[in-house]
């Protein structure tokens, strides 16, 4: 699709694809012509159904939405929680050293981002063995009306039914971001008709996308042990692997925008009411953007990478994945000499999200 050009008609979905680096930063930048709140799934029903969500939405409706529940996850917010955080990475990095032989997405990429978002979000202890099946299946019905679609998406019905009666029996956990939702229609800042759908918000884009940034992490080490003794012997390169890692395994794929008025991409004229497709992974591996770009070099000047998006929808979650994700990685480097794959992987099927299903590893103690 890169080679094709600078926009790639897909007639199948109708939507034009943008597959470079600087055509999706400035779809990105333009939140003013390419608009977020008639949705960003490939399809319209998704799009009527996340109404009310901060992916879904512009402006002072956007701002409004992420300030209310963005204090949670500012730089200091997140050190308040890192003791936590680090603590729990400790105890499953610890059991899967304990065990050496583990499947890298069960034991180690799932089992922080699971101890962590439900507590943190406020979820309800008895609704929780639902909420993998159901955030996966809420990025399935943002993509295309496909099979996949049709099969997953009554999970993410059951997801937002599961959340209006959250919020209608006020049962979130105490002190958490959930109870700020009910405050705030309490206090009359938000409409009673809009705290389910915040309730999601936060909850379902913060699974699968760890998890996937973590297992792809394991593998991309497993595969290139010359990179993780330079992370053992430097683990001051932490943050930038992790980065390394999204850019080049991109756990989001893609996201759609619609234009609100004609508009001109790298000099293609759009139609006004065109809908666009930002393929974040597809940049994260333009040729024109990066040197090598196939290659995973834990030391390459990475900063720039869309894979948690761009501009005023960049990733509101980015500083909790990161926490997350660095912790486990730590974790590993004080304890593992060497990851090595004893399988082959097999990956998750999602109309969005690029993950392994399972990840057979051995973890050979230092
Ligand atoms: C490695 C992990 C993650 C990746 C790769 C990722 C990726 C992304 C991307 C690409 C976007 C941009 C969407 C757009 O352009 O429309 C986004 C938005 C968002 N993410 Fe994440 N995300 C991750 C983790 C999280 C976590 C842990 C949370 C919650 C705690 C979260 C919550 C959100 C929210 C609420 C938005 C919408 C922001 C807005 O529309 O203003 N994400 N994420």
């Amino acid at each position: 699709m890169r080679e094709l050009g600078p926009v790639v008609w897909l007639s199948r979905q109708r939507v034009y694809a943008l597959p470079r680096y600087t055509e999706c930063k400035a779809v990105l930048r333009d939140d003013v012509t390419f608009a977020s709140g008639h949705g960003v799934a490939l399809n319209p029903v998704t799009n009527r159904m996340s109404r009310g969500t901060t992916l879904n939405s512009d402006g002072t409706d956007h701002e409004r939405r992420r300030k209310l529940l963005a204090h949670r996850l500012t730089p200091k917010a997140l050190r308040s929680m890192s003791d936590t955080v680090e603590s729990k990475a400790r105890t499953v990095v610890e059991a899967a050293v304990t065990r050496r032989h583990v499947d890298g997405v069960r034991d180690l990429a799932m089992a922080l981002p699971m101890a962590v978002v439900p507590d943190l979000v406020g979820w309800p202890e008895d609704g929780r063995e639902h909420l993998l099946a159901w955030a996966g299946a809420t990025f399935d019905s943002l993509g295309p009306l496909n099979r996949q679609w049709l099969r997953t998406t009554p999970a993410a019905i059951s997801m937002l039914r599961f959340s209006r009666r959250v919020v209608r029996d006020r049962s979130v956990l105490a002190g958490s971001m959930g109870e700020d939702v009910l405050r705030a229609a309490d206090a009359g800042t938000l409409p009673q008709s809009e705290c389910s759908a915040l309730m999601i918000d936060y909850l379902a884009p913060s699974l699968d996308t760890t998890i996937s940034a973590i297992s792809s992490a394991l593998h991309l080490f497993a595969t290139h042990p010359g990179q993780w003794d330079m992370l053992r012997q430097d683990p001051a390169l932490v943050p930038n692997a992790l980065n390394e890692v999204v850019r080049l395994e991109s756990p989001l794929r893609a996201f759609s925008r619609k234009a609100v008025a004609d508009a001109d991409v790298g000099g293609v004229r759009l139609p006004r009411g065109s809908r666009v497709l930002v393929v974040y992974a597809s940049a994260n591996r333009d040729e024109r953007e990066w040197d090598d770009p196939d290659t995973f070099d834990i030391t390459r000047d990475v900063n720039r990478h869309l894979g948690f998006g761009y501009g005023v929808h960049g990733c509101a979650g980015q500083g909790l994945a990161r926490l997350e994700s660095q912790a486990i990685l730590r974790e590993l480097v004080a304890r593992v000499k060497r990851i090595e794959l004893t399988g082959k992987p097999t990956w998750a099927i999602n109309n969005i999200i690029h993950r392994y299903h399972q990840l057979p590893l051995e973890l050979v103690p230092a």
